[in-house]
């Protein structure tokens, strides 16, 4: 959370930080600042809430100098406002911060102590006051040095002296941070995604680094302060198009992109003359792996959940199954034939990254499916399935959430296969149906207009339940998630068969409800906790799949038929309508559908 942007060039820096800043509001929009050094005087804008607000401040275009340093916001210490905006400067230096220190509060302290005067409620601001402290007896790579060792927490940082006219310096601990190489310019970024548009030349900054920028110049340091050489990489050159077209919003954009994205992740992985599924150069014989862990967060989360459900039906394996910030504090029994799988969108989660360190320090066996091949948790894991669906620009998730089941499933069956748990036969349908997939997806995005009727019901209600058993749990927890996420409309997942044990107390009268009841194995149990919920005065919006049979069930309030596939494939289907639901019930109630309030697209804090 939080996005960093800094530039050393040989021509005046401000418009192209704005440009980057716009780029990274996804990671973070409560406020949003920057600094440049001109003259040996460093200027400073900042303005609560977004990019636009800051651009809107007249002195901006005025704002002189080659070297500077930008920040878009996610609040941690200190509410959103003006003064807690970054950057942060002394009169010696200015700072930008992405990260938590942890012992700020002793080391203000100190600086208090030594005369120092803090301005801002932010933890950044002592990283500002021990640099300018240090400074004042040594020289420049000693400060540096000094100031991270003192630092408990994560960061990434961007700093510019005012006495240094074109250095810029960027630091991580934790939080990631990407140096990129332009013609006499350099750059800094959170994520290369900020960097893209002006370099495909990143070197990522490992955990204890600092790096020294000029605009013709970058050099390496480890925290010791000790010179050091890092590989530049080239980035893909397949820049897809971070641009909405025709659509209202990102979200809406992204939903309809499914069909395509899953079109793209089934190339990537089927061998259509063989009807195989490659998952290329899986480094492990399938009898060294005999359980397998998914860990994500989120809606990454509800991937790992769905996946347990598909794997335990294709494999023999032990599966299970974690939210990241809860393994990673676990007292986990690591074992060598345990395959570990992070799932995340961003690639850049901090507690699934802190996840993956600890499966590694452990050496055990990783895999990462993720959409951002040059991610920390793509980088650091023993092996990588990509999901190919292109960026995902709405802090809501959505074609990635069906590409990451889109991998997870196709892993299933193929270790499934490998393990000769499925037979050729059934794995070869299976293949075929998932071709059909796409397909089916955009039939069922053309479901439209009952979804706009029901959004008014729902965004009058005091609160929502979505129930599902089985393969449709996890979409259950989903949908919930979709709708408290962009309409603030309290909603919560349940598996149907447990709302005798504590929910029912819930229902009453007009509370809308949606049933996840497909035509699978669980259909008959979850119509009768439907019927439960109806008796008690629920609205049920059913979610089904077409059939020539009809829903044995009065009074249901509303029903939405999804097209039919295999069993395997029907949560994929299910999916769309709650994405639609959460989306225009945000937008009949005219709130920010991809910056919800809270909230931010990649979530680099714990
Ligand atoms: O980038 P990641 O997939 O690791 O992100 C995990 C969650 O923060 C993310 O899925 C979040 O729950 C979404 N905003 C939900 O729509």
């Amino acid at each position: 959370m939080c996005g960093i942007i800094g530039i050393t060039s040989n021509k005046s820096v401000s418009a192209a930080i704005i440009n980057s800043l716009r780029k990274l509001e996804y990671r973070g929009y409560d406020s949003a600042g920057i600094a440049t050094l001109s003259n040996n005087e460093i200027f400073e804008l900042k303005a609560e809430g977004r990019v636009d607000n800051l651009e809107k401040n007249l002195s901006i275009s005025n704002m002189k100098g080659n070297v500077g340093i930008g920040h878009v916001r996610w609040a941690t210490h200190g509410i959103p406002n003006n003064i807690n905006a970054h950057p942060h400067s002394s009169d010696t230096v200015s700072v930008v911060h992405n990260g938590i220190i942890e012992n700020s509060t002793i080391l203000k302290k100190f600086l208090v102590s030594k005369g120092h005067n803090f301005k801002s409620q932010t933890d950044t601001e002592v990283i500002v006051h021990l640099l300018t402290e240090y400074l004042k007896t040594d020289e420049l790579i000693v400060a540096i040095t000094k100031t991270l060792k003192q630092l408990h927490g994560s960061f990434a940082l961007g700093i510019i002296f005012k006495k240094q006219p074109d250095l810029l310096v960027g630091a991580r601990r934790g939080s990631p941070l990407a140096v990129g190489y332009g013609p006499n310019e350099n750059y800094l970024g959170s994520d290369s995604y900020a960097l893209k548009s002006m370099t495909n030349k990143i070197t990522y900054l490992d955990d204890g680094e600092f790096c020294l920028l000029k605009k013709d110049q970058v050099e390496f340091f480890n925290a010791y302060g000790k010179k050091i050489n890092k590989k530049v990489l080239e980035l893909s050159s397949n820049e897809a198009i971070y641009d909405k077209g025709d659509f209202k919003h990102f979200m809406a954009k992204e939903i309809e992109e499914q069909p395509i994205t899953l079109k793209n992740g089934i190339r990537e992985y089927v061998d259509n003359i063989n009807n195989d599924i490659n998952i290329y150069n899986f480094p492990w014989q399938i009898s060294e792996i005999s359980s397998i862990m998914l860990i994500g967060c989120g809606t990454a989360y509800h991937a790992c959940l769905m996946a347990k459900y598909w794997f335990e039906n294709l494999t023999s394996l032990d599966i299970t199954v974690d939210i990241a910030s809860e393994f990673r504090y676990r007292k986990n029994k690591f074992k060598p034939s345990t395959l570990y799988v992070f799932v995340s969108q961003s690639g850049e989660t901090a507690d699934t990254y802190a996840a993956l360190d600890l499966c590694n320090k452990n050496n055990a066996k990783t895999c990462a499916i993720v959409n951002v091949i040059e991610s920390s948790i793509a980088r650091d894991s023993n092996f990588v399935l990509p999901i190919h669906c292109g960026p995902e620009i709405g802090v809501a998730s959505t074609k990635a959430f069906l590409g990451q089941m889109l991998i997870l499933y196709m892993m299933g069956l193929k270790l499934g296969f490998m393990n000769k748990d499925i037979n050729k036969i059934d794995y070869v349908n299976k293949i075929k149906d998932l071709k059909k997939l796409p397909e089916l997806i955009s039939q069922t995005l053309l479901t439209d207009d009952k979804i706009q009727t029901v959004t008014a019901t729902f965004n009058k209600a005091k609160g929502s339940m979505f129930l599902g058993r089985g393969f449709s749990y996890p979409i259950a927890l989903e949908g919930a998630l979709k709708l408290k996420e962009l309409s603030y409309i309290h909603a919560e997942g349940y598996p149907a068969g447990e709302m005798k044990h504590g929910p029912l107390a819930l229902i009453e009268n007009g509370m809308p409800v949606v049933v996840l009841a497909p035509r699978d194995d669980y259909y008959k149990k979850t119509i009768s906790n439907m019927q439960e919920v109806i008796a008690r005065g629920a609205k049920v919006l059913l979610i089904t799949n077409k059939s020539k049979d009809e829903v044995f069930s009065e009074n249901i309030w509303e029903t939405i038929e999804v097209e039919t596939s295999n069993n395997d494939l029907l949560p994929f289907l299910l999916t769309i309508p709650l994405q639609k639901l959460a989306y225009y019930s945000a937008l009949k109630k005219g709130y920010d559908i991809d910056k919800p309030r809270n909230l931010a697209k990649s979530v680099t804090v714990e």
